[in-house]
């Protein structure tokens, strides 16, 4: 028999180290908490990776995106969790669980026992042989999930910067969007390939779309849409030279660059837990279908209070409050309200910026001139306006939008909602 603990977290990701921050705020006792992570470093602020990580100077290295300095708390380095009682074992992969007997195996054949387990482990890149393409294991193929993936993304930039080549880039969504903009920040010329009619499809309106195509075009994109890649040409190296699409056209490429979605990694819990929509189902309090099991971040499916259904986020403001929820729940759960979250989701790319809050669902009408660099877009349904995005925003102006998506007014007239813009918003 291994090591037992009160509180196990599993996954060592954003959200772990989160809880962990809530845990050490409410003077969890030493000694009663561990994290297990397969990563071999201590949580760290995910959203780094596709930005400041590859950047062409001063770029973001470990340890200054460790949790939580996303939101402006202390970096928690190892010796963070060492002086807080908190045992963090790297290195080690959770290879069996069972949730009625309360332990956790790992791949070093250790049992570790718990009487509370936090499941935060997030989610894992869907592959090219998912899509029936083989062969996507290569130097110069990236994936883009973890702090290994990013360095062998870094390393396969340089190479491919050394000899002036291209890149090309599968998927167009976020991965896409931010890892094309960094391989242009490192004049590395690029191709984006998608199956939609534009960027961005789950989020982005055709005319929110055209401005960022247009601006990624004038920085050296060029966009293959409505198409899918069919497979790989390779070198007696198995290096991959080129890209081949479905139609049989081919596009060089000297680095390929993979983002098409992700799946949660609930494995471990299948047969033991409710699934939902792909994830783990939980309630208010994080609570899954057994009481001495939590889950939080990417991995959760749960009820979404404001639209009264259940939903799976994949984004970090998210994994940050669920997993303070969590926490908050297991410790006073007398006290604790259901999670009540509203969805916000951003990015940054190039010097642009946007946020988005609330719902994309309904009628959708655009404010402001996109040629002015500030520029928005808000989504009525049945009469009353639930989302709200604005690309180069100030922090009084988002501020305003995640107020409104919140409050969700009635809107009367949609003319003059349009008319008014952002002042709408600032107004509310
Ligand atoms: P996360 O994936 O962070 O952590 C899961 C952890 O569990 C990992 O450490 C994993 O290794 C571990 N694990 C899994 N199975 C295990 C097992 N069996 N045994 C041991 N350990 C195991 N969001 C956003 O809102 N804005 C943004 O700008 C970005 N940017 C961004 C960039 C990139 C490159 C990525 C990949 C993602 C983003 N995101 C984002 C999404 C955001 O990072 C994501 O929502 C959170 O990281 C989710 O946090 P979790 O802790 O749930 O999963
Ligand atoms: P995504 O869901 O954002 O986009 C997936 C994209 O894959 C789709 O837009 C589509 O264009 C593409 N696709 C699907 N099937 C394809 C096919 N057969 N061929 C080519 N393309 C295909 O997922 P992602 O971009 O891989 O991002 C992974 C996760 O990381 C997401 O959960 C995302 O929320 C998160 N993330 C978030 C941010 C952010 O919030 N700023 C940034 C980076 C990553």
């Amino acid at each position: 028999m291994g090591r037992s603990f009160q509180v196990v977290i599993l996954g060592g990701g954003t959200a772990a180290g989160y809880a962990a921050l809530e845990f050490v705020k409410n003077d969890y006792n030493h000694g009663d908490l561990c994290i297990i992570s397969e990563e071999s470093v201590a949580p760290y602020e995910r959203p780094a990776l596709s930005k400041g990580f590859l950047l062409p100077e001063g770029a973001a290295r470990l340890p200054s995106f460790h949790t939580c300095v996303g939101t402006g708390n202390e970096r928690q380095l190892t010796k963070w969790y060492k002086d807080h009682g908190i045992e963090l074992i790297l290195d080690t992969r959770v290879v069996a669980a069972d949730v009625k007997g309360h332990t956790l195996r790992t791949s070093s054949q250790e049992t570790i026992a718990f009487r509370t387990l936090i499941i935060a482990t997030g989610a894992r890149v869907l592959r090219l042989e998912e899509f029936g393409i083989t062969g996507s294991v290569a130097p110069n193929i990236c994936y883009l999930r973890s702090v290994q993936d990013a360095n062998k993304l870094v390393e396969a930039m340089a190479a491919c910067k050394s000899i002036g080549g291209s890149a090309v880039v599968i998927g167009g969504g976020y991965i896409g969007m931010e890892c094309a903009a960094a391989l242009i920040g490192n004049r590395i010329p690029v191709t984006m390939v998608f199956p939609e009619s534009h960027i961005m499809a789950r989020l982005f309106t055709p005319e929110i779309a055209a401005f960022y195509e247009q601006y990624y075009e004038k920085r050296g994109v060029t966009f293959k849409k409505g198409t899918v890649m069919s497979g790989f040409e390779r070198n007696d190296q198995g290096k991959v030279e080129a890209v081949v699409l479905k139609d049989g056209s081919r596009l060089p490429a000297d680095l390929v660059v993979v983002g098409v979605g992700i799946r949660p990694n609930v494995s471990l819990f299948e047969g033991q837990l409710t699934l939902e929509k792909g994830g783990i189902k939980v309630n208010g309090k994080m609570q899954t279908s057994n009481s001495s099991v939590y889950a939080v971040g990417d991995v959760v499916s749960f009820p979404l209070r404001m639209y009264g259904e259940m939903r799976k986020l994949e984004h970090v403001d998210h994994a940050r409050k669920s997993a303070a929820h969590a926490v908050q729940a297991i410790l006073c759960p007398e006290k604790i309200e259901d999670y009540n979250y509203m969805p916000y989701f951003y990015s940054r790319v190039f010097t642009l910026s946007w946020q988005f809050f609330g719902d994309n669902v309904g009628s959708c009408i655009h404010y402001g001139v996109q040629s002015s660099g500030k520029f928005g877009a808000y989504w009525i349904n049945k009469g009353k306006l639930v989302g709200a995005f604005l690309e180069g925003g100030s922090k009084d102006e988002y501020a305003a939008l995640a107020r409104v998506a919140r409050d969700r007014p009635e809107v009367p007239d949609v003319n003059l909602l349009e008319d008014q813009g952002l002042g709408f918003a600032m107004a509310h």
